[in-house]
């Protein structure tokens, strides 16, 4: 077999705390993880080492580790020591006593901050509250000035390493020498800077050269101190009155020599061009007025203690997109990007005279009269300004701002080529994880929609949306989509960082929120769905990425989650402390508010129970199990009937069933009544979806696990509202807000709440991959070591998913050409995979030509209807069958 002479096991793809050599750590126990690839079929790993090393000497050896199903280990050796470049390698032996190793590294952060605060007077700013853009007066508060920030360093020689560590209460961007720090965006990022301030690090070493250097920073409002969330009146209400940097350059010389030099009243700021940063309302480069003389820097109070090391991946600029058309009328240029994204544009801004004043404002749709659509984004300004200098060309980028945005208007330019416009598309930096494809142009689109929606709304947190003033962590939206989001992208990092803003808003009373971070002007009590998201995703990033610690930092705040609710509703029906209770929030058929709330409860309390089962928590565990077990019995005897006409969930809706059936709230018995109810009402409807944004992340699991995928994707195809489809006919590139944000006879749905970017209702994307492409995890599987590969063709012929799990790719392609179904799966070594054949002629499977009993890897479990079963080891495998007739729906 050629298979002997191709790679044999090796780890691959190493990261630590989930990052690929992240600089600065703050845990002194980093988990360091590999996948697995192979080209031999059965490979699979038998034991692991790994080596730890700093200075060319090794701090820890793990020793070799029999462990076939290990893909991390937890460092446990000697402390490891602040701002310190460890190198580590793994080796893995395979079953046959094959070994090969891979390298990587990590640098541990700062600990013993020394520098100082420090501000430009806020005194001297002057704030922009009356600004003279006429109609974009600005809500309630006044903008502030980006400042700038400085001090020189001589340094005698180039050092041999040099690191920045640095953070802001505000945003922040960095220079040495004019060049840029760094490639991060936004930074740092938004946290309850009350509780917490994310610190970056940056290799600095080539910036600085021997004799002066000039640091440089420009600090703005950010989500500080600048507007934030739906009220006006809280504007830099929420943490902070005005922007504040901290930074700390450390330099390591040939001759052992350390060198710091940190922020402090040395430092020097002037008030910018930057007039004024607003996430939300925009900024504006003034380069016609004289930039203030630069003056002492004013130090500011606090201390060192919420200083922590960055987790979550920074905010980048992945991608750049063209202007498609840019249509005149007079000096208003109408830009459309073709695509609906979060981020800013930058513009060559030619033939300026020396005042001019070029704006630029963003927009989502466009109104019947072809100009821009802004109702929908309330008070968020979303509008950015250019007032020229002397020069007559400039490239105006602003830098500490976003908004969502498919269209720009810029006026002010006599002219406007294409070739001078550019959408710079900005978002958190989540390594991309899967792929999907199939040969229906609207899925292939919806794919694509979903996969924007979550690129324009993981912007430091998982907001709902990113153009409106709004743009907030809500618990729900991220709960519904995460199973998504995690075929997508790696979202380890990005979720195990925002969990500790979950974790920070618990109530004293143990209430999780609506929105994390939690801002004044949202209720603080946690609805049902929304809240329990704090027990939902700790669960959910814990099976997809195998790592306990996610159960171990979040157990304690489930627990109290769940004890909150209880404590409220004695009888286990939850309707105290409901929050503001959204319920199936903008469902097009409503489900009871106490049948959405309770099936939550039972959820919640099953999932604790489950975590600290896992943690080897015995005792709590079979308390919280109980309690679920007595919750579930409630649900039954409460809101469940077998009378005339039959069994039915109260509300009869699609959510009361898809909850009921999707959190295992029914006896056996009562099963198959749920799913032929669901069955009805889906059919009845269209087939047709009618949930809000609870249910729509159940409806076509549910359907695909109870024997009904072709129903699934029956809604998949449905054209008219309520479905996936009717926005694409409509011209959406991003997932609305609503099946309805416009039709033909009414127009744009009530502006004061109607997004064309919430990822919410995209959370069908799981589907995609779960059910059309068939890559999913048996029951009690983590870490993609148990596979279940089922794909769910229904009318397509061709579909396929390739997934960069944390124990390696698994893919799968499919076709249907002919009568003959080819199916290729690759399972990743060290997993074993349930293999559901589609065929009508169970016989007529063969994968490589050989009858599948013949075939290395594969063994025949069971024939089904329509289906051969088989379990398959590692590798590749390519199966050949006849294929079954494309199905209309069940
Ligand atoms: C947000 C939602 C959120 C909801 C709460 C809306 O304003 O945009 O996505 O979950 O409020 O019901």
């Amino acid at each position: 077999m050629t298979d002997q002479l191709i790679a044999t096991l090796a780890p691959y793809g190493l990261r630590c705390e989930h990052v690929v050599e992240p600089l600065g750590i703050g845990t002194r126990a980093p988990l360091l993880s590999w996948r697995l690839a192979s080209t031999r079929r059965g490979d699979a790993p038998a034991s692991h080492r790994v080596v730890v090393s700093a200075n060319d000497e090794t701090v820890w050896d793990s020793g070799e580790i029999a462990d076939p199903e290990a893909i991390s280990i937890i460092y446990r050796g000697p402390v490891l020591q602040p701002r310190t470049r460890y190198h580590w390698q793994v080796t893995v032996t395979a079953a046959d006593g094959a070994t090969n190793t891979s390298g990587s590294c990590f640098e541990t952060g700062h600990d013993a901050w020394t520098a100082q605060w420090i501000a430009h007077d806020p005194a001297d700013v002057e704030v922009v509250d009356a600004p003279d853009e006429g109609d974009l007066a600005l809500p309630d508060h006044g903008l502030r000035p980006a400042v700038q920030l400085r001090r020189t360093l001589t340094v005698h020689a180039a050092p041999t390493t040099a690191r920045l560590y640095v953070t802001a209460r505000g945003l922040f961007e960095a220079h040495i020498n004019g060049k840029r720090v760094g490639d991060h965006e936004l930074a740092p990022g938004w946290t309850d800077y009350r509780d917490r301030i994310d610190y970056w690090t940056y290799e600095v070493t080539d910036l600085l050269q021997s004799g002066e250097n000039l640091l440089q920073f420009t600090i703005a409002d950010g989500w500080w101190s600048g507007y934030v969330g739906f009220d006006p009146r809280q504007a830099g209400a929420h943490y902070g009155t005005f922007p504040q940097l901290i930074a700390e350059l450390h330099l390591d010389h040939t001759d052992g020599a350390h060198e710091v030099v940190a922020t402090d009243g040395t430092w020097e700021t002037r008030r910018g061009p930057i007039r004024y940063a607003d996430l939300l309302m925009g900024e504006r480069h003034d380069l016609n007025r004289e930039l203030s003389p630069w003056r002492p820097a004013t130090t500011v109070d606090g201390d060192h203690s919420r200083l922590v090391a960055a987790v979550a991946p920074p905010i980048r600029a992945t991608e750049e997109l063209p202007a498609r058309t840019v249509t005149a009328t007079g000096d208003r240029h109408l830009v459309d990007f073709g695509q609906n994204i979060a981020g800013r544009v930058r513009l060559t801004a030619r033939d300026l005279a020396p005042g001019a004043r070029v704006v630029i404002r963003h927009g989502e749709a466009l109104d019947t009269d072809g100009t821009l659509h802004t109702d929908n984004l309330r008070t968020a300004r979303a509008t950015d300004i250019l007032v020229a200098g002397a020069e007559p060309t400039v490239v105006f980028e602003p830098r500490f701002t976003y908004h969502g945005f498919r269209y720009a208007e810029v006026t002010g330019l006599t002219t406007l080529s294409p070739a001078d416009i550019t959408a710079v598309v900005l978002h958190s930096d989540t390594p991309p994880a899967g792929e999907f494809t199939c040969d229906d142009p609207d899925i292939q689109r919806l794919d694509s929609n979903i996969r924007w929606g979550q690129r324009g709304n993981f912007v430091s947190v998982p907001t709902d949306c990113p153009q409106r003033d709004e743009r907030l962590g809500w618990l729900a939206d991220a709960q519904v989509f995460l199973p998504t989001a995690c075929y997508n992208a790696d979202v380890a990092a990005f979720f195990t960082s925002w969990l500790r803003e979950v974790r920070g808003a618990q109530s004293e009373e143990g209430g999780f929120p609506n929105v994390a971070p939690r801002i004044a002007g949202v209720a603080d009590e946690g609805a049902p769905g929304w809240a329990d998201a704090g027990v939902l995703i700790p669960w959910h990033l814990y099976r997809v990425y195998g790592d306990e610690r996610v159960l171990a930092d979040n157990l304690d705040a489930m627990c109290r989650w769940v004890d909150f609710v209880h404590h409220n509703n004695p009888d286990l029906v939850w309707r105290n402390r409901v929050g503001p209770h959204f319920a199936d929030w903008l469902a097009p058929t409503p489900t009871p508010r106490d049948v959405v709330a309770t099936a939550y409860f039972a959820r919640s309390a099953q999932l604790t129970g489950l975590a600290a089962e896992v943690l080897g928590q015995l005792h709590t565990a079979q308390r919280y199990r109980t309690l679920a077990a007595h919750i579930r019995k409630v649900f039954v005897e409460r809101f469940t009937t077998m009378d005339q006409p039959g069994f039915a969930v109260a509300g009869d809706t699609q959510t009361a069933y898809l909850v009921a059936l999707a959190f295992e709230l029914l006896p056996d018995e009562l099963v198959p009544h749920a799913v032929r109810r669901l069955v009805e009402l889906v059919n009845e409807a269209g087939p047709a979806v009618t949930t809000g944004f609870l249910g729509v992340s159940l409806v076509a699991p549910v359907l695909d696990h109870h024997g009904h995928p072709d129903l699934a994707h029956a809604l998949l195809r449905r054209t008219e509202p309520p479905s996936w489809l009717y926005s694409l006919r409509h011209g959406a590139t991003t997932i609305w807000e609503r099946w309805d944000g416009y039709t033909a006879e009414r127009g744009f749905q009530a502006c004061a709440m109607n997004s064309f970017n919430h990822y919410a209702l995209g959370s069908v994307g799981e589907w995609l991959y779960r059910g059309v492409a068939g890559i999913d995890q048996a029951p009690g599987s983590v870490g993609f070591r148990e596979l279940v590969i089922r794909p769910r063709l229904g009318r397509l012929n061709h579909a396929g998913a390739r997934y960069e799990s944390v124990r390696g790719t698994v893919a799968t392609t499919w076709s249907r050409v002919d009568g003959v179904l080819k199916l290729d799966v690759t399972v990743p070594p060290g997993a074993n995979a349930t293999l559901h054949v589609p065929t009508p002629e169970p016989d007529s499977v063969r994968e490589r030509g050989l009858p599948a009993r013949e075939a290395a890897g594969v063994r025949i479990v069971r024939v089904e209807p329509g289906t051969l079963v088989c379990r398959l080891t590692s590798g590749d495998f390519h199966f050949t069958a006849a294929a079954p007739q494309p199905q209309e729906r069940s």
